[in-house]
């Protein structure tokens, strides 16, 4: 056996999940793409989806589906106990200490916007320094660069080395600036994997009398989240990337702070009562959901969630970090292959790289026709991308369902790369 193979038995022996078996949960799998089996590793800009949870979904169409909080009829009352039953389970998920800090929202970018408007407007002014971090998704960046300017608020993100690698030794500066108001960071870059050390970045964001905002889009698919220990003021995801629907995100905030903020959006719902002259604001966490919000979308999400649980989160972010182990390992033996980002232990299951002299997006496309399916771009990272002094990279990501074996395709395909491009002869354009 060679020492590849030997490393791919490895993962699998050493995984307390069976990815070749939780496969089957996958139709996805079922179909093949150029006359290939789908080696699906872009997980983290979306998951794909068990049956679980499309037959959660279907169900919940097919027998208790209508709006909820408003009928008095015994569907409705139906319905908003599985709206309100997803609640609960997410509730769980991230160890939060009630479901009134459970806001359902379309997205992980619309709970940051959320908190950006609704706590960012009231909250900032002249003097005070809003801290972000040059690894965040635009999503937690743009957000709060562009209140901070309607504001006149100084805008901070904190620098990394390059190696994606937070330099913290920038916030003494950083501090010196004004009043610090408000930290944001992500759980886990989507753009390298780096875990970033958001308990820290919260207890220094709390001796400067600031919030901190956690973006856990890339954190929560992969990792146990408790909101209470990571000792975070507000907390975003996404039900996509955690294997449910799309249209749905959640926004974790501690009560004291959502019961302080204005509403986000207005409309029905979210009031408790409406007067020609005046408006006062439904209870948490109704004040911050206004109209009719995503009721399938959130149903599936619970299952998606009840799917994750069982399989056990730390077996899943195991399993994760031993394929990121050895894509790290394999990619190091492919001539021109370079890896952003940090080592296999500091990281989630995410590798970034680059093919020396080959445009990622030329990459991504012989890849594709081997079957592979990776992202080429600047992952919405761009301040990332000037850091790291390119326009875009590869990206390969893991989730539950990858098995070692699509690692090898990964790296038969960018061998097949580099006999494309590598010497200089003209591509050969097309799947072979
Ligand atoms: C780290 C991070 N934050 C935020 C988002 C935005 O998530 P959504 O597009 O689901 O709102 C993403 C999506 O890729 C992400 O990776």
């Amino acid at each position: 056996m060679d020492k590849a193979a030997a490393a791919a038995e490895a993962v699998i022996a050493g995984a307390r999940l069976d990815a070749h078996k939780l496969r089957a949960d996958f139709p996805i799998f079922e179909q093949r793409f150029h006359g290939k089996p789908l080696a699906y590793l872009d997980s983290a800009v979306t998951a794909q989806k068990p049956r679980q949870v499309l037959d959660a979904v279907r169900d919940f169409y097919a027998t208790s589906y209508t709006n909820v909080h408003r009928g008095v009829y015994l569907l409705a009352e139906q319905a908003t106990e599985r709206f309100e039953g997803a609640r609960e389970t997410v509730r769980a998920f991230i160890n939060a200490a009630s479901t009134r800090e459970i806001v359902f929202t379309r997205s992980a970018t619309e709970a940051l916007n959320l908190v950006a408007y609704a706590w960012g407007l009231d909250s900032l002014g002249p003097g005070d320094v809003v801290v972000a971090t040059e690894l965040e998704h635009h999503s937690n960046f743009v957000p709060w660069q562009q209140i901070a300017k309607r504001t006149r608020a100084k805008f901070r993100p904190i620098p990394v080395d390059g190696s994606g690698e937070l330099q913290l030794d920038a916030l003494d500066a950083i501090a010196k600036e004004g009043r610090v108001k408000v930290v944001a960071n992500n759980l886990v870059s989507n753009a390298l994997g780096t875990i970033n050390p958001v308990e820290q970045l919260a207890a220094w964001a709390h001796e400067q009398g600031a919030i901190m905002v956690v973006d856990a889009a890339q954190g929560a698919p992969h990792r146990r989240i408790d909101v209470q220990a990571l000792g975070c003021d507000f907390l975003a995801f996404s039900s996509h990337k955690v294997c449910g629907p799309t249209g749905v995100g959640v926004l974790w905030g501690r009560a004291e702070l959502l019961e302080r903020m204005s509403p986000f959006n207005f409309g029905g719902e979210m009031i408790r009562k409406v007067t020609v002259e005046e408006t006062s604001w439904n209870e948490l966490p109704y004040k911050f959901e206004a109209g009719t919000p995503p009721i399938g979308e959130a149903v599936g999400m619970g299952a998606a969630i009840d799917y994750l649980t069982e399989i056990g989160m730390e077996a899943i972010e195991e399993h994760e970090h031993a394929l990121a182990a050895y894509a790290l390992e394999r990619l190091a033996d492919v001539p021109g292959v370079h890896v952003f980002g940090p080592p296999a232990e500091r990281r989630a299951g995410i590798i970034s790289f680059d093919v020396k002299g080959v445009h990622p997006h030329d990459v991504a496309q012989i890849l594709d026709w081997e079957g592979v399916a990776i992202r080429a771009g600047h992952h919405c990272c761009q301040p990332l991308m000037a850091r790291l002094g390119v326009a875009a990279t590869n990206r390969a990501s893991f989730y539950l369902y990858t098995i070692p074996e699509e690692i090898d395709r990964l790296v038969e395909g960018l061998h097949k790369v580099n006999t494309t491009f590598g010497n200089g002869a003209s591509p050969t354009l097309g799947p072979q």
